[in-house]
């Protein structure tokens, strides 16, 4: 199968380039600049290596650099904004800081000649970021697009295949950005199309039937899409050898537990322990408050919970994972990008007894992971929900957890999820719940006064979870459900609604 080397320095697009490649059919890797040598890099064979942007300037002592050799290493390479910058500066051209000029934004691009400018029109819309722009292309290398502002908007040097462009064809704003890395990766670096996701699933499947035959293998199934993708997946391949564990924490939404059990028992017959541990996860949380304590006591009992459960099941041989690519390169294996402390992607610990781990999912983005899940045949309700926090509501609701408030929770949460499908909002917001605050406010009901809580509703819209704005959801909407609540969830007389994005708020209330 045919490479492409995504190497990153630390630019916010570099998992939207390899999706990119990867949607042109050509698998990509992502790898930290520090973590790949130039040798390396020739052992395992890539047709080509793409350098990503990068929040520096190549002049900043602080700022990623890499050894000047790769551009001799005979393997074409295409450098993005930073990455174009970097390969003017490795072969000794100048980059200034336009200081007063920095270009953000649509920007039209006017196109010389060049070879990844094949079939893209002399001028098209281009999406730029950046202060420092290449003053002088170094020697051997030719201006092959430009803009009003900028000198070198792209660069070549044809007889070493090295290309470079200070925008992002990445992204969906550069019109053609595909044309021009689909002539990079087919054009220049040779590839063939030959990742092909509908393989995946049949080619796996096959895989574990051989490397797991004979072995039990435990799985902690949440209901999240990656977990549930696997668990069909390992189903189709070893049948009851595999074991899912799903502990109910009772934090779940309204139904949820009854849900999962029922599409893996019934519709799939996969082999499924579910443990209700409500009560225990209650009691553990009786009277505390802290939203971080409430997370790591969650934290740990369902690791109580599982290691118990798995104790049952005496010899375990393998323990599988839902990782997926961006949890690797979250985890810091890869690059840059933010890590999220409360994402646990450590995984279950060791001395559960296993002897061996199984991460087959550890490749693909999330829409890879859909699209095998749609395949296997798993309900596109499950394959399209939402995230879920590993904590449940126990971080939508402020203050102790109590069962009422967690009733108000799920009673509120399963309207205002039944309003949004019913209203087409669910195609606005990627994410939506309900808040119980622990504050309460006067009401009147009737001819009488009530004292109840006050319910926050969140709907936000996000391309990463990164940032987020707060969903525009029409007013006659929100009313709609504002009346169903106070009407139909007892305990809850105001309702309001969250305008805040993220920053400075987070998606979640704890
Ligand atoms: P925040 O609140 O950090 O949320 O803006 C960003 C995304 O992360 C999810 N989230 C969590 N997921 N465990 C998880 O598995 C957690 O403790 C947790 N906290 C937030 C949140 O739902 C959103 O999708």
């Amino acid at each position: 199968m045919d490479k492409i080397l995504v190497l990153d320095f630390g630019g916010q697009y570099n998992q939207l380039i390899a999706r990119r490649v990867r949607s042109l059919n050509v698998y990509a890797e992502i790898i930290n600049f520090d973590k790949i040598t130039c040798e390396e890099i020739k052992e395992k064979g890539y047709k080509g290596i793409i350098f990503t942007g990068g929040p520096n300037s190549v002049y900043d002592e602080s700022s990623p650099h890499y050894s000047p050799d790769i551009l001799n290493l005979g393997i074409p390479i295409l450098g993005i904004c930073y990455g174009h910058q970097l390969m003017a500066y490795m072969a000794k051209g100048t980059i200034e800081s336009a200081k007063d000029q920095s270009e953000y934004g649509k920007t039209l691009l006017e196109v010389k000649n060049g070879t990844i400018f094949e079939g893209v029109p002399k001028e098209s819309i281009v999406w730029m970021s950046h202060t420092d722009y290449v003053s002088k292309v170094p020697d051997g290398f030719t201006v092959t697009a430009v803009t009003s502002v900028c000198p070198c908007a792209a660069m070549e040097n044809k007889s070493k295949n090295l290309y470079g462009v200070q925008f992002h064809p990445e992204v969906t704003h550069s019109e053609y950005g595909m044309k021009m890395l689909s002539n990079f990766i087919f054009n220049v670096c040779k590839c063939k199309a030959d990742w092909k996701m509908d393989d995946f699933a049949k080619t796996s499947i096959e895989k574990y039937k051989k490397e797991l035959a004979g072995k039990k293998v435990l799985l902690a199934l949440s209901g999240g899409v990656d977990s549930s993708v696997l668990a069909l997946l390992l189903h189709k391949a070893i049948g009851k050898n595999l074991v899912c564990v799903f502990v109910d924490h009772g934090l779940l939404r309204k139904n949820e537990g009854d849900y999962v059990e029922k599409v893996f028992k019934e519709k799939f017959d996969v082999n499924l322990i579910r443990a209700n541990a409500q009560d225990k996860f209650l009691t553990k949380l009786k009277g505390v408050t802290e939203p971080e304590q409430k997370r790591k006591i969650i934290g740990s009992e369902f690791i109580e919970v599982f290691r118990e459960e798995a104790k049952k099941m005496g010899e375990i041989d393998v323990l599988s994972q839902g990782t997926i690519y961006p949890d690797v390169i979250e985890s810091g294996k890869g690059s840059s990008a933010v890590i999220k402390s409360h994402h646990n992607v450590g995984g279950l610990p060791k001395d559960i007894g296993f002897k061996e781990i199984v991460e087959p999912l550890r490749d693909l983005f999330k829409d890879e992971v859909r699209a095998i899940g749609l395949e296997l045949g798993l309900p596109e309700e499950l394959v399209y929900r939402q995230p879920f926090p590993g904590p449940g509501l126990a971080v939508r609701i402020i203050g102790e957890i109590t069962a009422e408030k967690i009733k108000i929770a799920q009673d509120s949460d399963a309207i205002l999820r039944e309003e949004f499908i019913k209203h087409g909002i669910d195609k606005m917001a990627n994410q939506y719940f309900t808040v119980v605050t622990d504050t309460h406010s006067v009401g009147v009901m009737g001819d009488a006064r009530t004292y109840g809580y006050t319910l926050s509703l969140r709907a936000v819209t996000t391309d990463d979870f990164m940032t987020a704005t707060w969903t525009r959801v029409p007013f006659d909407v929100l009313e709609i459900i504002s009346s169903r609540i106070t009407n139909e969830v007892k305990g809850v007389n105001r309702v309001v609604y969250d305008i805040t994005s993220k920053p400075p708020a987070t998606v979640e209330w704890e």
